[in-house]
C-alpha cells in the first residue's frame, strides 16, 4: 500500500513508525505513554540502556502498567504489574508464573513457566535523538488487545 504522494525515497524512519519524543526527556522520565497513530495506547519505558515499548494495559485486567516495577525473575526482565503483581517480560510479552513442582511434597518447590505471549509488544527505534515505536501489527490476536478500546481509554482517563 504505498502512498502516491512523492515523498523522499531516503527518510531515516519508516512511515509506519510514530515519534514518541526525545530520547534524553523518554531516560529522564523512565516511562513515557502515548496514543499512537490514533488507536493504540503505548507504553515506552528506559530500563537499564535499553528502550522498550508495549501496550499500556496489562493483559489481564487492563491495569496500569506505567506504574509496574521493573524486576528480574528467572533471569529475565519484566514488568510487574501494580494491580495484582502479574510478571510479563519487556523482550516478548510473555506472562510469567511459578508453578509448584509437586504440591504434596514440603517444603514446597516452585518453577518458572511462561504462559506465552500476552502483551503485544511493540518496536522502538531511536534516530538521532528521537525515538519511535512501530506498532506490531501482527495479526495474531494478542490478549492485551482487548484493552486498547475506546471505552478502556475513557475509563483511565477518568481514573
Ligand atoms: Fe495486571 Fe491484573 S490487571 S495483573
Amino acid at each position: 500500500t504505498s502512498s502516491s504522494s512523492s515523498s523522499s525515497s531516503s527518510s531515516p524512519t519508516p512511515s509506519a513508525s510514530h515519534f514518541i519524543g526525545k530520547k534524553e526527556d523518554i531516560v529522564k522520565a523512565g516511562r513515557v505513554t502515548k496514543l499512537v497513530n490514533g488507536c493504540r495506547d503505548v507504553l515506552v519505558l528506559y530500563h537499564q540502556g535499553q528502550l522498550h515499548a508495549m501496550d499500556m494495559r496489562c493483559y489481564h485486567s487492563g491495569g496500569a502498567l506505567q506504574y509496574g516495577d521493573i524486576e528480574e525473575f528467572n533471569g529475565r526482565l519484566c514488568i510487574v504489574c501494580p494491580w495484582h503483581k502479574y510478571k510479563i517480560t519487556l523482550a516478548e510479552g510473555e506472562g510469567l508464573y511459578q508453578a509448584v513442582d509437586d504440591p504434596t511434597a514440603k517444603p514446597l518447590r516452585t518453577h518458572w513457566c511462561s504462559k506465552g505471549v500476552k502483551q503485544r509488544i511493540h518496536k522502538v527505534t531511536e534516530v538521532n535523538g528521537d525515538v519511535y515505536v512501530t506498532l506490531n501489527n501482527s495479526s495474531e490476536t494478542i490478549e492485551s488487545d482487548v484493552y486498547q478500546t475506546e471505552k478502556y481509554r475513557t475509563v483511565l482517563l477518568k481514573a
